[in-house]
């Protein structure tokens, strides 16, 4: 078992109840934190503690949040009341639609969730975060180089890692801000995109893409996370992290 020295920090992550967030939840519960997931489906978050509980053992909170409200994010962090040492925005949506076919609707969700949900929450959390605190972004291959056929979703990702490189600057020495820019990788976000490709593509045709030759899992992504949270890190800021099987080095 890794020891990220996160034990009794208090570990707040949106979109811990699936996916990414929910794995780096298990790790950061497995080093002895204390940890809030946030997510709008109180069913995921149920089935999310239930899982968590049964994995690790410990005890963990899901307190309902939809990011895209500052209320919400207010309300969470009210109810959290105490310092919090490392903050992770990893609730995301992604979205598969060319420029031609997008809506103003398109714009909101996705700009809406993935940007402004990651400023709101920030910003709630600011008031009480821990000196010497950490907050992760979760960005993607996409807020690096380009995708084909999901220009928002890029869009989106690499206002992530921008606001990123700002907040780095303005919080320091204070709080460390960094930013982790995964690539595929099998969550239920992946299986629906590609549910809603129709069988345009599958998961070997994604994994061809990759000098690894693989897409990758969620736990992976979840190992990076806690590094990058760890006390022990504490000379990085303001970095943008690829966990991408070599994609963008191409
Ligand atoms: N999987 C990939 O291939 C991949 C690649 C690169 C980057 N990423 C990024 O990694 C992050 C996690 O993705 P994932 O694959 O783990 O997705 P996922 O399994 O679909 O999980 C997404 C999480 O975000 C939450 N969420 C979505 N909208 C929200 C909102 N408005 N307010 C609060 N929570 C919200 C979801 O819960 P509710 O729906 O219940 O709210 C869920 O907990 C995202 O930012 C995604 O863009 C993923």
């Amino acid at each position: 078992m890794m020891n990220y020295g996160c034990e009794g920090l208090n570990v707040v992550i949106s979109g811990g109840t699936s996916g990414i967030g929910l794995a780096a939840a298990e790790k950061f519960l497995a080093d002895g934190a204390n940890v809030y997931i946030l997510g709008r489906s109180v069913l995921r978050g149920a089935m999310a503690v239930q899982k968590l509980q049964a994995m690790t053992g410990e005890k963990v909170f899901y307190i309902p949040c939809d990011v895209t409200s500052a209320e919400d994010c207010r309300r969470v962090m009210q109810s959290i009341g105490e310092s919090i040492h490392v903050l992770v925005n990893a609730a995301g949506v992604y979205l598969e639609r060319r420029l031609e076919n997008l809506t103003e609707e398109d714009f909101s969700y996705i700009i809406d969730t993935n940007l402004k949900g990651t400023m709101l929450l920030t910003q709630a959390a600011l008031p009480l975060m821990y000196e010497g605190g950490s907050i992760i972004n979760i960005a993607s291959d996409a807020g690096i180089s380009g995708n084909y056929g999901c220009p928002l979703y890029c869009a989106s990702k690499g206002a992530v890692v921008a606001l990123t490189k700002a907040l780095a600057l303005d919080y320091a020495p204070r709080i460390r801000v960094n930013c982790v820019c995964p690539a595929d990788v099998d969550t239920p976000l992946l299986r629906k995109q590609l549910e809603d490709s129709n069988g345009g593509y599958t998961m070997a045709d994604m994994a061809d893409a990759y000098p690894l030759q693989r897409i990758g899992r969620a736990e992976e992504i979840a190992h990076v996370i806690c590094s990058v949270a760890s006390p022990h890190n504490s000379f990085m800021t303001g970095s943008v992290i690829p966990v991408d099987g070599g994609l963008t080095a191409k």
